[in-house]
């Protein structure tokens, strides 16, 4: 089966497209030979990832810059990332096989498809960065950042372990606040607006966080403690 076969087509899609323009050789290889190897099943997401000191989720990694520099960083932790546009698969495959790195898990789909045999409490942290914006009231409901979704995430991060969220939209940004605040299971105390405005530590720089740089946004950085 192809890997795009794997990619619903439906109205409960929230991203946008997901293919781009064509595959390098090098590129289509990996995504024949290595995804299959390091792609996590949805029946047992976390398999074989036991032996690693802690485990991490990165939802909507784009480019893979974030994943491929933690997991470089980290050699003894495990991040798993889940992305429905092929080209980003293939950016982190290239990244994995150049950095020859064993402890990145890769999902080509929507990320929803891997919650339900995920295990309560079983990550130690998730990164959601620079979510689909879907700025469009009309399209507000495609935010990842529903009521639901934030009660599904919670539930698979351990109590003390924690949520990046970052986002340049402001108006998304109080939207993810405000269900945040109203879910009461994270903790969030900022000393100052300073917090928020300041990259996460050994912060790579992404591909839509320097879009909206370049354009004039700002990004905000916020990271929420699992209670
Ligand atoms: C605006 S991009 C940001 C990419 C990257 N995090 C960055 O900062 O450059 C949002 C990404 O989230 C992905 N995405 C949207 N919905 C998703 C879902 N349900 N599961 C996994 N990824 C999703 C999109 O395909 C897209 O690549």
């Amino acid at each position: 089966m192809s890997a795009l076969a794997q990619i619903p087509d439906t109205a409960n899609r929230l991203y946008g497209r997901a293919k781009g323009k064509p595959l390098s050789a090098y590129q289509s290889g990996l995504i024949e030979t290595l995804l299959p190897d390091i792609s996590v099943s949805v029946d047992a997401p976390l398999y074989g990832l036991e032996q690693f000191d802690s485990r991490y989720l990165e939802i909507g990694f784009g480019a893979a810059e974030h994943i491929l520099h933690r997991a470089s960083e980290n050699p003894r932790n495990a991040y798993i990332g889940a992305e429905p546009f092929l080209n980003g698969v293939a950016k982190a495959c290239a990244g994995i096989d150049r950095g020859g790195l064993d402890n990145i898990r890769l999902y080509h789909g929507d990320v929803r498809d891997l919650f339900p045999a995920m295990g309560r409490h079983s990550l130690d942290g998730m990164y959601i960065l620079f979510p689909d914006p879907w700025p469009k009231s009309r399209h507000n409901k495609r935010r990842i950042m529903s009521k639901e979704f934030i009660t599904q995430i919670h539930g698979l991060i351990k109590p003390g372990g924690f949520l990046c969220f970052a986002s340049d939209i402001l108006d998304y940004v109080d939207w993810t606040l405000t269900r945040i605040d109203a879910h009461s299971g994270f903790g969030f105390s900022p000393d100052s607006k300073a917090d928020f405005l300041t990259p996460y530590t050994g912060w790579p720089g992404t591909r839509y966080q320097k879009k909206a740089t370049r354009e004039g946004r700002i990004p905000h950085y916020f990271t929420f403690t699992a209670q």
